[in-house]
């Protein structure tokens, strides 16, 4: 190893986590999820564990035409999916969502939602059809019911004016109702809960759901017994025994203060640039929005530091946010000893000036942050089996983190195998397209359900 390397490693091992200190990590969720969980203490918890309303997964007598909606990201999709039983068919169309909505007015962005869900509409020729609607609103919500969520506090780069505490189904329907196109909403659910639900829909075993993307979380099936903040009435009618799709917003662990034990100075540069510094603090150690931010703090503070590339950075590389995600995934891919794909992330940070000792230094950096990402929400995945006890259980797993970094699903399988009791058994089954076809199965699944009480004469 060169003595640059050297160097670079000392200054960055508390990015390593040992077994120990991630068991800590799981015992102290644990405790978070409990907190979350109890009516008492949910007020104060800093994790939520939202109730959904989603109790059952789809049996496959699901069918029919059916629109989503999908907003969660730097992206908003409209899908049109088919359904008939096991097999499916859809239809989608990408739509960007401009910075300037991000940031703007709740109306305005509820407006463009409305707009793109019309010209979708328009090409496909589906005006004067009612279709009944599933809405993935990616964002921490306190449920109320599955067509009624309120807003609590946006995140991953979201701030739009006079949404928190609103319900997003209504501000969703009024700016529907102003193009006058017909739709029916049956269902608002987190893209966490359409990732379990799109898995179980393949396999019946399956009843976590976890993306690392943007942002990360997880939702998993939790007797309904230990949930107290749902409303009495609520195991009427449901499966024996009762359960209920609880998201956990396990993105905001942290936010008391638990994590200090791992987080870093670097961590706490990351949180600065933020918009909502000091909220989602375990997030910010694992997405996508931050794991590009986290490597270029490092890298700029070793360069101050005189550690990396001679002392000499570039205006890219002293700027936040000027450091893409996807880089890591390019210089990752490099194998060992060679710079190809470093190389070309240099250029675009005008790093050219990098030689092959700074390159290999700024490898093991972007190794250590994905590898960090990787075993925190592996200790988080097992949190969950260790609470389960099921003897198999399939995780659904989503998000561009997972799917595009060339080592995450390994590294992620290996760490849960060792911080999960052996009788516990698991896989981790990529979702496709949980998000969307997820809000989909729900309105589905929620169709179905009416057509069944219909039936036995139960509703009108
Ligand atoms: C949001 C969650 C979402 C996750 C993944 C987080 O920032 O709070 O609701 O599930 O991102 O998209």
């Amino acid at each position: 190893m060169s003595e640059k390397r050297k160097k670079v490693d000392i200054a960055t091992r508390d990015l390593v986590l040992s077994n120990d200190q991630l068991e800590k990590v799981v015992v102290l969720l644990e405790q978070e999820f409990n907190e979350g969980l109890k009516r008492e203490t949910n007020p104060i918890a800093a994790v939520k564990m939202f109730p959904t309303f989603v109790r059952d997964v789809p049996n496959g007598r699901e069918a029919g035409k059916f629109l989503a909606l999908d907003l969660g990201g730097t992206n908003f999709r409209v899908l049109l999916i088919e359904l008939n039983g096991k097999d499916f068919r859809s239809d989608s169309q990408i739509f960007a969502v401009p910075q300037h909505v991000m940031l703007g007015s709740g109306q305005q962005l509820f407006d463009h939602i409305a707009a793109c869900l019309q010209e979708f509409m328009d090409s496909r020729h589906l005006n004067g059809t009612r279709l009944p609607l599933g809405f993935t609103f990616s964002f921490p919500c306190r449920q109320e019911g599955l067509t009624k969520a309120r807003l609590v506090q946006w995140t991953k780069g979201f701030a739009c004016r006079g949404v928190e505490g609103q319900d997003v189904v209504q501000l969703l329907r009024s700016s529907i109702s102003k193009i006058g196109v017909e739709i029916d909403v049956m269902a608002v659910v987190n893209d966490t809960t359409g990732t379990l639900m799109s898995c179980a829909h393949k396999n019946a075993e399956c009843r976590v759901g976890v993306i690392v993307g943007t942002g990360t979380n997880a939702c998993y099936m939790e007797s309904a017994d230990r949930v107290e903040l749902l409303p009495s009435d609520f195991s009427d009618r449901s499966v024996d025994p009762p359960q209920v799709v609880v998201n956990t917003e396990w993105g905001a662990f942290g936010d008391n203060g638990v994590l200090e034990f791992v987080r870093t100075d670097w961590d706490d540069e990351v949180d600065t640039y933020s918009l909502n510094k000091g909220r989602q603090l375990f997030e910010k150690m694992i997405s996508g929005m931050y794991m590009g931010e986290m490597v270029r703090s490092i890298v700029a503070d070793l360069t101050r530091r005189q550690l990396l590339l001679s002392g000499v950075g570039s205006q890219k590389l002293f700027t936040p946010h000027c450091f893409q995600s996807a880089y890591v995934s390019w210089i990752e891919s490099d194998p060992n000893g060679s710079f190809a794909k470093t190389r070309d992330a240099m250029k675009e940070m005008d790093l050219g000036h990098a030689d092959d000792d700074d390159m290999a230094a700024i490898q093991m950096i972007c190794e250590r942050i994905s590898t960090r990402a990787a075993h925190l929400v592996s200790a988080a995945v097992a949190t969950i089996l260790r609470r389960m006890r099921r003897e198999y259980t399939v995780v659904g797993v989503d998000g561009s983190v997972y799917r595009f970094h060339p080592h995450f699903h390994d590294l992620m399988a290996k760490k849960i195998a060792e911080l999960t009791p052996s009788e516990f058994r698991f896989d981790l089954m990529l979702s496709e397209d949980g998000s969307g076809r997820g809000a989909a199965l729900v309105a589905a699944v929620a169709v179905r359900q009416i057509a069944d009480l219909r039936a036995a004469g139960l509703i009108e």
